[in-house]
């Protein structure tokens, strides 16, 4: 047999495409909010999405979940169209199988239930365990995500536990099902900065030695790099650049990225290595608009950025950037 190096695919996304209605005639007028995204979630891999607010991070995270359905585009899971999947599994075991982490803990958290009924739940509804073995299993959880001791853990209501505590029982509820995937929509940004390694670290080890996916979306270049082994840049709905997360981050190609990484303060040098920007608008996208994303702010624009998406032009191995000027 033919021996394959990858990491078997478990999620790919082809020629995504999003449009939102705006204002009041939602027919006629159309935001695009997710144009042409392509990417694959490989088994024990993580996927950085990285980009500004706006940039359609989230709103691809959400037609993952099937919060939103997609305008175009195919999604596929484990090999199959996400519907012909869920039409032979259904929709619980596709929901077990792809979960969600949001920004805010102690949003996704009930108030009036305990830590203990938090993580039980998954496991009752998804028949994971049966009733006698539950108590058990909520305790080897909260082990697992460092929350101890892990009794009166349990018996703790969320606001009486700290922002990274109250994070990792939201991730101990995500994997309490075993999922294949995590999308995991900026988990560390409304963290105190001292306990946001922690959390990264805690998905580190989902990831490696439990052979999760993620999909991490995030402000912060630093810690895609730290985190995922594959990073892709997202503009105004666009994707602009991807690739390994050494090679995009030590490498960047497209003016944004470069923009992007001009931003994180280097390590044993002092200032930043400061990029200028044009001070142009940034676009809201259409579906009939045309050109480069980031030509109303990019310096090296010309007038054929304006007229059209360049196509993805390769870097190095698995690194592509969409430039007119690579
Ligand atoms: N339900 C919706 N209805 C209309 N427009 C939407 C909806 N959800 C998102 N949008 C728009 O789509 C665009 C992308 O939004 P999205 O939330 O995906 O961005 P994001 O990259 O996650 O940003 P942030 O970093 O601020 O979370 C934005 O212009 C947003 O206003
Ligand atoms: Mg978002």
């Amino acid at each position: 047999m033919e021996q394959v190096n990858e990491k078997e695919v478990v999620l790919s996304v082809s020629n995504l495409v999003k449009d939102f209605p705006v204002g009041q005639s939602s027919k006629s007028n159309l935001m695009r909010a997710v144009n042409d995204v392509t990417f694959e979630l490989r088994k024990g891999e993580a996927l950085a999405i990285v980009g500004e607010s706006g940039s359609g991070k989230s709103t691809g995270a959400r037609i993952l979940t099937r919060i939103y359905d997609k305008t175009a585009g195919d999604v596929t899971f484990k090999g199959e169209p996400i519907q012909d999947y869920i039409d032979k599994n259904g929709e619980l075991e596709y929901a077990r199988q792809v979960q969600m982490i949001f920004q805010d803990p102690f949003g996704s958290l009930n108030p009036v239930h305990t830590i203990y009924h938090h993580i039980a739940r998954p496991l009752l509804i998804h028949k994971r365990a049966e009733k006698k073995h539950v108590a058990k299993l909520v305790y080897e959880l909260l082990e697992l995500v460092g929350l101890q001791p892990v009794k009166e853990t349990a018996e703790k209501y969320p606001h009486e536990l700290s922002g990274g505590q109250r994070q990792r029982v939201a991730i101990a509820r995500a994997i309490a099902v075993s999922p294949e995937v995590i999308l995991a929509d900026e988990p560390i940004s409304m963290l105190d900065v001292s306990v946001r390694l922690g959390i990264l670290n805690l998905m580190s080890d989902l990831k490696d030695k439990h052979g999760i996916s993620f999909m991490y979306i995030t402000h912060d270049i630093a810690t895609a790099r730290y985190f995922a082994e594959k990073t892709a840049v997202m503009y105004v709905g666009h994707m602009v650049e991807w690739g390994s997360s050494d090679s995009v981050t030590q490498n960047p190609q497209h003016p944004y990225s470069q923009l992007l990484l001009s931003a994180v303060p280097e390590v044993g040098k002092s200032g930043r290595r400061e990029l200028t920007v044009k001070k142009g608008e940034i676009p809201m996208w259409k579906p009939d608009s045309v050109g480069c994303p980031f030509a109303t702010r990019c310096l090296k624009a010309t007038e054929k950025c304006s007229e059209s998406m360049p196509e993805a032009t390769q870097i190095g191995e698995e690194h592509f950037a969409r430039c007119h000027h690579l």
